[in-house]
């Protein structure tokens, strides 16, 4: 693809992002910095970047082939990716199948219920007040998003956790929880934005339990870098 990379308008805890001579289009550049916590913990992975934008990119594939559209447009290399401009929607979208982290502790639960059905969550995306919890009547009150556009969200959300759970079942991987964020595009679409992850995903090994995703890194399990290439692996394997 012929595109120029300009200055970069924005750094992230694990992205820079850069506009591009398209207007529509920017290139998106995964970083090693691994944060937790909001920010308070901070760390490296080596060779993150590498595979969160390859597992993002693939598994976006993935999902536009499931009918949810998606930002990404195409990978330039190992760590940049084009994808499309949007207005990101500041929710964290979060879907959980099996309780773990925030859900355990708020909820006084054990790790590793079986959900019967899974649960649906939203964050306000808003460093400064440390992402609170909220529901769709918060989020339309905040004017965060129109009552359409929740719905969509809800919609496309639950259909990404169907197609994301089967392919990690193929892998011998439990999908437990995970994390979107959607964005606006110029027509005013909405599209599954930023990435997906060991960063963003909880990920246990199917049969031992053994958690491949960041958790090692916020828990300090050591194996951080292992996991991470070992979730790549079984995903190459069965992409
Ligand atoms: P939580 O149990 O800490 O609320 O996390 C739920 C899921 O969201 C988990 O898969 C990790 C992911 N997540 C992020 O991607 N970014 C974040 O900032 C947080 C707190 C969680």
């Amino acid at each position: 693809m012929n595109i120029e990379k300009k200055e970069q308008l924005y750094e992230g805890k694990a992205k820079k992002v850069y506009r591009t001579d398209n207007p529509d289009l920017l290139i998106v550049d995964y970083k090693d910095d691994a944060t937790a916590f909001n920010g308070l913990k901070k760390g490296t992975i080596t060779g993150k970047g590498v595979i969160n934008n390859r597992m993002s990119n693939l598994l976006m594939q993935l999902l536009a082939k499931a009918g949810i559209p998606t930002h990404y447009v195409e990978e330039l290399s190992e760590r940049e990716t084009v994808v499309k401009k949007v207005d990101i929607v500041p929710l964290e979208v979060i879907i959980r199948n099996i309780s773990a982290g925030s859900f355990a502790k708020r909820y006084g639960v054990e790790e590793g219920i079986v959900f019967d059905e899974p649960v649906i969550e939203f964050s306000y995306k808003n460093d400064d007040l440390g992402d609170p919890l909220i529901n769709a009547y918060h989020a339309r009150a905040l004017k965060l998003a129109t009552a359409e556009e929740i719905e969509t969200i809800k919609k496309y959300a639950f259909m990404v956790n169907e197609e994301l759970k089967k392919f990690w079942d193929e892998c011998g991987v439990t999908l437990v929880d995970f994390k979107l964020e959607f964005g606006k595009t110029s027509d005013g679409s909405i599209v599954l934005a930023d990435e997906i992850s060991p960063d963003t995903c909880r990920l246990w090994d199917k049969k031992t339990g053994e958690k491949l995703d960041k958790d090692r890194f916020r828990r300090d399990l050591g194996g951080v870098e292992d996991a991470y290439s070992e979730v790549m692996k079984r995903l190459l394997e069965h992409i």
